[in-house]
């Protein structure tokens, strides 16, 4: 199973799977970065790891529909079987998601369906949990169908709230969570024990 990366900024979740590749315990083989920003922490990540990696945006392509195709053009060029989305902050086109039905995964950091959807992103997640008084949140991955965090869920972790939580220190204990699970998920697709439909 090949994988493409699709990321903007860090890549600590895209590292996680690439570390998982590089022991053994994910039986894939990580193919291509496709990230937006060129000055992307992941961009680094994917050069130590000597993957390929491609920018693609609105510079290279001004015209959406011509950005849709370079993108599939370059996923379809590197053989990628499944989409890894890590942190892309932009809106996968219709061409890359006809194509890719179904090959598609996310990580979002709560337990969707709740905070989920558009603008709830980075610590706005974490702000909603704490301002709803949850006692717990945790981390989602799953399909990606049409909208923003929309589609079916493979798998979840739960994270507890503290009282003294912060935005950022929840952020910071849920990401870890996140580490451990978006490697195990891509771990049981590889291994057919998660079955994509
Ligand atoms: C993570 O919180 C993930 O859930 C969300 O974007 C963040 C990416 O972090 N989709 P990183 O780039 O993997 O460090």
């Amino acid at each position: 199973m090949k994988l493409g990366f699709l990321a903007s900024h860090g890549g600590s979740n895209m590292q996680a799977i690439l570390d998982g590749c590089n022991d053994g315990s994910i039986q894939a083989t990580p193919a291509i970065l496709i990230c937006n920003n060129r000055n992307a922490q992941a961009v680094e990540r994917a050069r130590q790891a000597v993957m390929s990696t491609c920018i693609l945006n609105g510079k290279t392509h001004p015209l959406p529909v011509d950005l849709d195709q370079a993108i599939l053009d370059a996923l379809q060029r590197a053989g990628v079987d499944l989409i890894v989305l890590a942190g892309f902050m932009k809106k996968i086109g219709p061409k890359t998601m006809a194509a890719f039905r179904n090959r598609i995964v996310n990580i979002h950091p709560s337990l969707l369906p709740k905070y989920g959807g558009q603008g709830m992103y980075g610590l706005r997640v974490h702000k909603a949990v704490l301002a709803s008084g949850e006692s717990e949140t945790g981390a989602t991955v799953h399909l990606i169908a049409t909208a923003y965090d929309d589609g079916p869920v493979l798998q979840q972790a739960t994270v507890p709230v503290h009282p003294d939580d912060t935005p950022e220190t929840l952020q910071v204990r849920v990401l870890a969570q996140e580490h451990q699970l978006y490697p195990d998920t891509l771990a049981k697709i590889a291994r057919g024990e998660i079955e994509l439909p």
